[in-house]
């Protein structure tokens, strides 16, 4: 029946480096929760990733982990369409689009470009500055309706939809406008040090970390406390057990930190034991894991091919 038809869910990821709890939580694991759900489309964003990572060796390995780490994880290949960013030339060729529609006043306004100047930083390159055009170009190419990522990808998705509605009400209906979908409990997932995970603070606990590391990280959290709680502690704790279980484990440990970490190791290595081996799996053969790449970028292909011929048609470009 047509009105069973699903809804279409897509989003991509960078591949600057292996993914952490934070990027698990706030994004991979809405995926796999919703695959049955919704037709769903996940990229692995390698030009997005260029604007950071300028080594062929590990860019190559960077891609082939993020799939692996992704199948690892539970998505599945069979109706997952998984593809890489840069095997469907078309979201270049959208991104160029949008450019000639996009003013530079708008780009200023995105954070990243903004925390890159205050920064004082001198070699923003424009790749950075274009990022979100980009990005735009990933979603709209496959009329994406739900977008699940973290807090900080929140403006991006913004600015996706202001670039749809301005292409659609100069050259009429084209694209549709995609929703972000941030769940509000996993919106920002603190790091060791309390501030938002992330690959480039330095904080972060690897998703298939090994149990010696998670040990290392788990010590290294900052024990600032509120009142007897030790909030970094609790708040990353919160994401393997509920709050009615933690409750009693943090009175019956109160100002205990040393123990409360203990408790919240082996839970995060409870966790992340059978990923681990998954992974290991997954990993034997790297020939499968190329073969899901290259039919999820046929399929991809297709239906961005499709658009793009229509948004050529709609500017004028075909005679
Ligand atoms: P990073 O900041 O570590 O480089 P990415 O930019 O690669 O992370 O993010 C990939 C996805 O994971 C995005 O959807 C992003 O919003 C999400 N994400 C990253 N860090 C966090 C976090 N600490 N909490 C929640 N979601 C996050
Ligand atoms: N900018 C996203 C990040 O850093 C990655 C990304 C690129 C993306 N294109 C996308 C996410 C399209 C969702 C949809 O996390």
């Amino acid at each position: 029946m047509n009105s069973d038809k699903k809804k279409r869910l897509l989003t991509g990821i960078q591949p600057s480096g292996r993914p952490h709890l934070g990027n698990y939580f706030g994004m991979m694991k809405q995926v796999v929760n919703l695959q049955d759900e919704y037709e769903t489309f996940v990229f692995i964003a390698d030009y997005h990733a260029l604007t950071t990572v300028r080594d062929k060796e590990k860019m190559h390995e960077n891609i082939l982990n993020m799939v692996i780490d992704f199948l690892a994880i539970g998505l599945n290949a069979d109706k997952v369409v998984l593809f890489q960013q840069s095997q469907v030339s078309e979201h270049t060729e959208l991104c160029w689009v949008f450019n000639c529609i996009t003013t530079m006043p708008f780009l200023m306004r995105a954070h990243a470009f903004k925390d890159a100047q205050e920064a004082k930083k001198k070699d923003i390159t424009v790749g950075l500055f274009d990022y979100p055009v980009l990005m735009a170009a990933d979603i709209l190419l496959y009329d994406a309706e739900i977008v699940p990522v973290g807090k900080d990808q929140k403006q991006h998705l913004e600015m996706t939809r202001d670039i749809a509605e301005k292409f659609n009400s100069m050259f009429g209906d084209t694209f549709i406008l995609p929703d972000a979908l941030i769940r509000d409990d996993v919106a920002v997932v603190p790091g060791i040090d309390g501030k938002k995970m992330s690959k480039s603070y330095g904080n972060t606990i690897p998703l298939f970390a090994k149990r010696e590391e998670i040990e290392r990280l788990v010590k290294k959290i900052v024990t600032d406390s509120d009142g007897e709680m030790p909030k970094n502690v609790y708040a990353m704790h919160k994401l393997f057990r509920s709050e009615e279980e933690l409750a009693p484990i943090y009175e019956s440990h109160k100002g205990r930190y040393g123990d409360l970490k203990k408790i919240l190791i082996e839970d995060i290595d409870a966790f992340i034991s059978p990923l681990r081996e998954r992974r290991a799996e997954i990993a034997k053969d790297i020939n499968k894991v190329k073969e899901i790449l290259n039919n999820g970028a046929n399929i991809a292909r297709e239906l961005a091919g499709a658009k793009m011929r229509l948004a050529r048609e709609r500017l004028g470009l075909l005679l």
